[in-house]
């Protein structure tokens, strides 16, 4: 791979690699949203367009109780070694829409970046490796095979892509897994990530009274299930944002002091990072930094909270139900299963007798950790030298990638989770956006991937 070549071909490309991104973006594929159902289809249908148009063979919308999964594949030589590249086409909400600046599903590039939903996560991301294969076969040839599988229920848990794994075990056969859905440091801190968080998901509901009553006839003689609800959620943490749910940090594998000090070396601007938010201090576990609180700790954090009367005006109302939903980010060590079973038996536990709880779990995941001894890794490592001129770092994300440890348990297979995002591109919040920087970026940086690959393996 000649490092020339590959910057001619993006140069001489560019404005179609942006345009087709746009296309894609232009596609409100909402996984959540039933009212977005026919969207997502299209999406995987013009996703299947493109790897055919490329000559990407057995190319397929597989079908699932959910969205379909776009796999397609090119096998050059099957003794080569072989990519398995997972993404998703599938974006969350856009809501609040009024505080998009631009219209979500109308891509448009502002200060070098492209704002859209999904131009990040993971549409943009996602696209790199498309074009970048499309790069290798027009330039160079490809060095070894590879095959898509890019799934549309990622940001809903990924109910149906298990089942898909399991019944093609034979057809997904590769080396390892190539993910780019994580962020890196900064864009002149090219960084690999080396962990992700599990995720534990409940919802509450506590109930009063039977019915809704008057707040005046009734109030301060019977539980009001907002005021319970909020002291239940308030006790959950101690005055050093500890969790205080007994056992809940049993068992995690402890980062050692070593690993720790390597992190901090990673460049970090505390009050860079409190003005991006508007916040004039962080808060969080006592004895860690900032950057270790939001990827080698678990948390528990509240993602909806509601009950009562939020209407226009005032209703003297005493509520029957309210309702939360909470999740918990895990880290390694900690079972998606028993953290969801410790949260629930705790909140039942401690609900006063004046009110009913019922605790309903959703899904889960479990925290990943990618080795840094193996050839995937290595690739990475030097592709990104190549590219960016500097050795990129090992550094946990913090968010959570479910499927990639059912890749683990399933398939055999490591992942290597080579993103290109960064932490302030806004990904499930208004304004999501991706720079043109890190979207051309990758696609030079993934034709290299493939080249050490077969060196590693080789
Ligand atoms: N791409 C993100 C995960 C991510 C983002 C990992 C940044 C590391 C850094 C992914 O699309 C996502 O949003 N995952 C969900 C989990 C899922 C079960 C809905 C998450 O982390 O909340
Ligand atoms: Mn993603
Ligand atoms: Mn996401």
């Amino acid at each position: 791979m000649d490092i020339a070549k590959v910057n001619g071909y993006i140069d001489a490309n560019r404005e179609r690699f942006l345009a087709e991104l746009f296309d894609l973006l232009r596609k409100p594929s909402v996984s959540a949203d039933p009212a977005y159902a026919k969207d997502v289809h299209a999406t995987a249908a013009l996703l299947a367009t493109h790897l055919t148009g490329l000559g990407i063979d057995n190319v397929e919308t597989c079908p699932t109780k959910g969205f379909p999964i776009v796999y397609g594949e090119k096998v050059i030589d099957p003794s080569l070694p072989t990519v398995l590249v997972y993404g998703h086409y599938d974006v969350q909400p856009a809501d609040p829409i009024d505080l998009w600046t631009s219209p979500p599903f109308e891509p448009v590039i502002k200060d070098g970046k492209i704002y859209a939903r999904g131009a990040c996560d993971d549409k943009g991301q996602m696209f790199m490796h498309v074009k970048a294969v499309e790069l290798m076969m027009r330039t160079e040839g490809l060095p070894c095979n590879v095959k898509f599988m890019i799934e549309g229920e990622e940001e809903v848990g990924s109910d149906n892509l298990g089942d898909f794994v399991k019944a093609n075990k034979q057809r997904l056969k590769a080396d390892l897994v190539l993910i780019s859905d994580t962020s890196m440091l900064a864009n002149d801190v090219p960084s690999i990530t080396v962990g992700l968080r599990g995720l534990s998901y409940l919802q509450v509901e506590v109930t009063g009274p039977n019915r809704d009553l008057h707040s005046g006839v009734y109030g301060g003689a019977v539980a009001n299930p907002i005021n319970t609800l909020c002291q239940m959620v308030a006790s959950l943490h101690d005055a050093d944002k500890r969790i205080t749910i007994p056992g809940f940090y049993d068992g995690i594998i402890p980062v050692t002091a070593q690993e720790r000090a390597e992190m901090a070396k990673a460049p970090f601007d505390e009050q860079e990072y409190m003005r991006d938010l508007d916040m004039n201090a962080v808060e969080g576990e006592a004895g860690y930094l900032t950057m270790e609180r939001c990827t080698i700790r678990p948390t528990l954090d509240l993602n909806g909270i509601w009950g009562g009367y939020i209407g226009e005006g005032a209703k003297t109302v005493l509520p029957s139900k309210a309702y939360a939903k909470l999740s918990c980010r895990l880290v390694p060590g900690q079972l998606p299963d028993n953290i969801t079973r410790l949260v629930k038996e705790h909140l039942e536990r401690i609900a006063p007798p004046s009110v009913k709880v019922k605790v309903t779990p959703h899904h889960g995941g479990m925290p990943y950790l990618t080795p840094t001894d193996f050839a995937g890794y290595r690739a990475a490592h030097r592709a990104m030298q190549t590219t960016f001129g500097k050795a990129p770092l090992p550094a946990r994300g913090g968010g959570s990638i479910p499927i990639v440890a059912l890749f683990e348990e399933e398939l055999g297979l490591k992942s290597v989770l080579m993103g290109f995002g960064l932490d302030s591109d806004a990904i499930h919040s208004p304004n999501e956006h991706y720079g043109v920087f890190n979207y051309l970026k990758g696609i030079e940086t993934i034709p290299f991937f493939y080249q050490y690959l077969v060196e590693e393996l080789g």
